[in-house]
């Protein structure tokens, strides 16, 4: 099928040409080159290879486990089959919090594997990393509201930025992040409200999940987006398809046509395949 859109950004300038146009940002995560090209084809604007792949290609139990061979691995991936469009690739947990020069040779491995900017969560702690990695030429994208990394300080995943305290403070680290000299800040699951606000606040795009539509633009898990996983729905995300029960499907018909010797035809040649 061709391509729908050719509006794959190349830069972050592109983010923020977008948000002084109002043109909502599309992102979505992929983490294999045909994800990827799917992605891109369907118009998004940049793809995130997120931490998240722990999870959904390992079947680890939280992002906590992704390590920086496996984010290099798979943006190397997605950079194969995303052609020019952008790419942020996540920090992993731990790898920007034993010092600026450490962080700096992580988020170094990333960007040659293919990446063009990387997304790290939270502000504390990060004052002095943030602005090395800037000035190195690494664009930095924030992560704020629910942190998925410090789930273990969580203990859990919920909403955040819920009481006015919490609220807040993701307010003033939105600014902070912007001053310390992030191109664009990711909020996960807060009050829509506080998004707004968020992004009134603050001069560059926010890229908002389960945090309403009053962000520069929306990021999803693409496995969310097509419904491949029957054990974990995400309350924000909407499903654009019943991916698992369509993979299913097919899936059930190949076994039943092998099992009653249906495929392959008597007749196929594999030389004129
Ligand atoms: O790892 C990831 O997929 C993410 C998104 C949820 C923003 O960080």
């Amino acid at each position: 099928m061709p391509s729908r859109s050719s509006g794959a950004m190349k830069t972050i300038r592109d983010f923020s040409e977008a948000r002084r146009a109002a043109r909502p940002i599309v992102m979505l995560t992929a983490y294999d080159a045909l994800m990827a090209r799917l992605v891109v084809q369907a118009g998004a604007d940049a793809i995130l290879v997120g931490d998240s792949v722990a999870m959904v290609a390992h079947g680890l139990p939280s992002t906590v486990e992704a390590t920086l061979e496996m984010m290099v691995l798979h943006t190397a991936a997605v950079r194969r089959g995303a052609g020019a469009c952008l790419i942020v690739a996540d920090m992993p947990f731990g790898s920007y919090r034993k010092g600026r020069h450490a962080a700096a040779d992580a988020a170094g491995a990333l960007i040659q594997a293919g990446a063009n900017a990387v997304k790290l969560e939270g502000v504390d702690g990060h004052e002095e990393v943030i602005p090395h990695l800037v000035s190195g030429g690494i664009p930095v994208m924030g992560h704020l509201g629910l942190l998925p990394q410090s789930v273990n300080l969580l203990g859990g995943y919920r909403m955040q930025g819920v009481s006015p305290v919490a609220a807040a403070k993701i307010e003033a680290d939105a600014r902070r992040l912007e001053q310390l000299g992030a191109f664009a800040v990711v909020l996960e699951c807060v009050p829509a409200g506080l998004a707004g606000a968020v992004t009134r606040a603050i001069d560059i795009p926010t890229i908002g999940i389960g945090a309403g539509p009053e962000t520069s633009g929306q990021i999803l898990v693409l496995t969310d987006v097509l419904g491949l996983d029957d054990r974990f729905r995400p309350r924000f995300a909407r499903r654009y398809l019943d991916g698992h029960a369509a993979v299913l499907t097919a899936l059930h018909a190949y076994v039943e046509d092998v099992r009653t010797v249906r495929f392959p035809e008597a007749q196929c040649d594999p030389a004129s395949a």
